[in-house]
């Protein structure tokens, strides 16, 4: 009886399709070859031979490896992944190289589209720390964030080109009134400010202000504070500092944080320690990651694996490895609207920028 029960209950086995199966196949291969393709960006980005290539006539390798000032041996290597990846052109009969405009609008620095090659550098930084990953499927346990070599700097080029290079004229006006205020005089704190850019950025540009950034990375607030020194800002202090349990109660007119709250130890009690640490008609700012709560609903989700991965070996791990909760880079946009008004907040804004359809801003007010 049991087993004619369990019978009738299970699935039928689906039929094996020999054409699903070899498109999969072929479907494998191209995801092979393009994460191949990547980590190789990743190089032409950090050596520089991207840039180099886009202002140079086609050359050979010998000619763009004397103007990188690289091996040749190695550049002829990476040239011929760039040029069967279809990202450089070749010409066999002049054996020149050329990387065409419109593919150096998307990798080169300040490229007008956004450098797409900063986010390949992600790839060799999970590779990184693979085997720490492989560990931690078995224990659960978590990673902290000296474990991945870089992070910061990679980091701070992806906030250098998504919020630093567009806050003046984008982000602060998300809040009408906020740009006037900075000029006047306000007091600002970014939380989790990382190598802190962007209070650099906005130091410099409203010197009445004074600006304040605490991160957990002794590291980052070290390289925060030495370009500081270096722009002689006088109007800003940055202090290595875990979040976890912070109380400046009624002490900022802005708070922002750029793509720090998910990762941290206890995200919840972190928002609500903002909102408490803001003076009335305060405002926080706070952009992170946009992709739903719900799997299902980040299917067409930009680069949606891309972030799962990188919350798989990355933000969830470090969130786990300050003992927190692991929520994840796509812990959703409907979870963070939720949490800011548990944390007090009563109404949250909530705005996509053109440049950036990955994140999500969160204007929220301190009444
Ligand atoms: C994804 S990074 C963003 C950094 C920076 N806001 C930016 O846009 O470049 C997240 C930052 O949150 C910081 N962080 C994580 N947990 C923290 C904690 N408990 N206290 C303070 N900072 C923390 C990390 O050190 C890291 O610099």
């Amino acid at each position: 009886m049991a087993q004619t029960q369990t019978a009738t209950q299970s699935p039928a086995i689906p039929t094996f399709d020999e054409n699903n199966a070899a498109a999969f196949q072929n479907r494998i291969a191209d995801t092979l070859n393009s994460g191949a393709i990547a980590m190789m960006l990743s190089i032409g980005h950090r050596t520089g031979l991207f840039d180099t290539m886009a202002n140079l006539p086609p050359s050979t390798s010998a000619g763009i490896a004397e103007a990188a000032s690289l091996s040749e041996r190695y550049v002829r290597e990476w040239l011929a992944v760039m040029v069967t990846g279809g990202i450089v052109h070749y010409e066999p009969a002049a054996r020149s190289y050329a990387l065409p405009p419109e593919h150096a609008a998307s990798l080169t620095r300040g490229a007008p589209l956004g450098n797409l090659a900063i986010y390949a550098q992600d790839l060799p930084l999970m590779g990184a720390v693979e085997g720490r990953i492989l560990e931690s499927f078995e224990t659960g346990a978590g990673l902290g964030y000296e474990e991945y070599p870089c992070f910061h700097q990679v980091m701070s080029e992806d906030s250098g080109q998504n919020v630093v290079a567009q806050l003046f004229d984008t982000i602060l006006p998300l809040v009408p009134a906020l740009p006037a205020r900075l000029v006047k005089g306000i007091e600002v704190l970014d939380a989790g400010c990382g190598t802190g850019g962007a209070l650099i950025a906005m130091a410099a540009h409203y010197p009445n202000s004074r600006f304040t950034g605490y991160d957990l990375g002794a590291d980052a607030i070290a390289t925060a504070t030495r370009a500081a020194k270096v722009a002689g800002l006088m109007n800003l202090r940055f202090e290595a500092r875990d979040l976890s349990g912070f109380d400046e109660a009624g002490r900022y007119d802005l708070i922002t944080s750029f793509d720090a709250v998910h990762d941290q130890k206890d995200p919840q009690a972190l928002i609500a320690s903002l909102h408490r640490a803001l003076r009335s008609g305060g405002v926080y700012l706070m952009q992170d990651i946009g992709g739903s709560a719900k799997l299902e609903n980040n299917l067409d989700f930009p680069m949606a694996a891309f972030l799962y991965a990188m919350s798989c070996a990355h933000c969830m791990p470090v969130s786990l490895g300050q003992g927190g909760e692991g929520l994840g880079t796509m812990w959703g946009w409907e979870t963070a609207q939720r949490m800011l008004k548990q944390a007090g907040f009563g109404t949250s804004e909530r705005h996509v920028l053109p440049h950036d359809p990955m994140n999500v801003w969160f204007v929220s007010h301190n009444a």
